[in-house]
């Protein structure tokens, strides 16, 4: 049993806007590797940093392809877990909150929190890297990368690759939610990546109370107000259960 400071408990009792940015390790219970994790199987060999940016794909699109088609497996066959869906009971008692996550696995929506902001973009769609049309169906296994039904060009995973802007309303919404925020959380993400990294910081700047639930110190922690190390899909059910019953 996780004892929460009084003063937390009290300010998130009386909250009326709260922000959350969410990464990799909210979703490690559902068994879904974080980013710094090291890779399995035969994947082991490569870093992240090597596959998701437009230069591996245009040099090795069926690596890159295939990377992200053992990873929308991953996706589909995880469920959400209990920090997904305390997420999901926050957003009910908190009047104005805001999900930003980096996560591309599509967990928040299937736990059924409403109010998403995905800076990275979902794993699940695929487009046309040529003419950017959403395709409605492709197979996974397959020799070739499969093309556009539109213009012929090679689809690619809706997400944000290194070196690639982030979707730009998205991004601007989440840095509106970090600086109207009265407390903002930052859970199971190491914020090394920008630009969500910064969300974090222009909350504090704007006055909000900074909360970092994460199983590692980070970079962050040293300026935040409240941290709990440990398991989110521990912590959340804990702290929405002290605070809202
Ligand atoms: N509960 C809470 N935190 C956890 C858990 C857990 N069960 N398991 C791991 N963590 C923490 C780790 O300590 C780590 O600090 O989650 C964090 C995951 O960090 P990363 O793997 O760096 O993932 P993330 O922060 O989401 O990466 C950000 O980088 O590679 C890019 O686009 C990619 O969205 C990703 C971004």
């Amino acid at each position: 049993m996780i004892t929460f400071p009084p003063e937390l408990v009290h300010l998130l009792r009386k909250a009326a806007r709260a922000a959350v940015l969410t990464g990799a390790g909210i979703s490690q219970e559902s068994g879904l590797r974080t980013f710094r994790d090291a890779q399995a199987g035969l994947w082991v060999q490569y870093r992240p940093e090597e596959l998701a940016t437009p230069r591996a794909f245009a040099s090795t699109p069926k690596l890159v392809w295939d990377w992200y088609a053992h990873r929308r497996r991953a996706a589909r066959g995880a469920q959400p877990n209990a920090g997904h869906y305390a997420l999901v009971e926050m957003e009910k008692k908190v009047p104005n909150f805001t999900l930003i996550t980096q996560n591309v696995d599509g967990l928040h929506h299937l736990a059924g929190s409403k109010k998403i902001l995905e800076l990275h973009g979902n794993i699940l769609n695929v487009r046309c890297s040529q003419c950017g049309t959403f395709a409605d169906d492709w197979s996974e296994e397959t020799e070739e990368v499969p093309r556009c039904k539109k213009c012929n060009g090679l689809l690619r995973p809706n997400v944000v690759w290194f070196e690639e802007s982030l979707p730009r309303e998205q991004l601007e919404a989440a840095v509106r939610a970090a600086r109207n925020c009265q407390v903002f959380f930052s859970i199971g993400t190491s914020g090394v990546v920008q630009p969500a990294a910064a969300l974090a910081h222009a909350a504090r700047n704007e006055g909000a109370v900074v909360v970092e639930i994460n199983a590692d110190p980070t970079p962050l922690t040293p300026n935040v107000d409240f941290a709990f190390h440990g398991k989110s899909g521990e912590i959340l059910p804990e702290l929405v259960k002290t605070v809202w019953g």
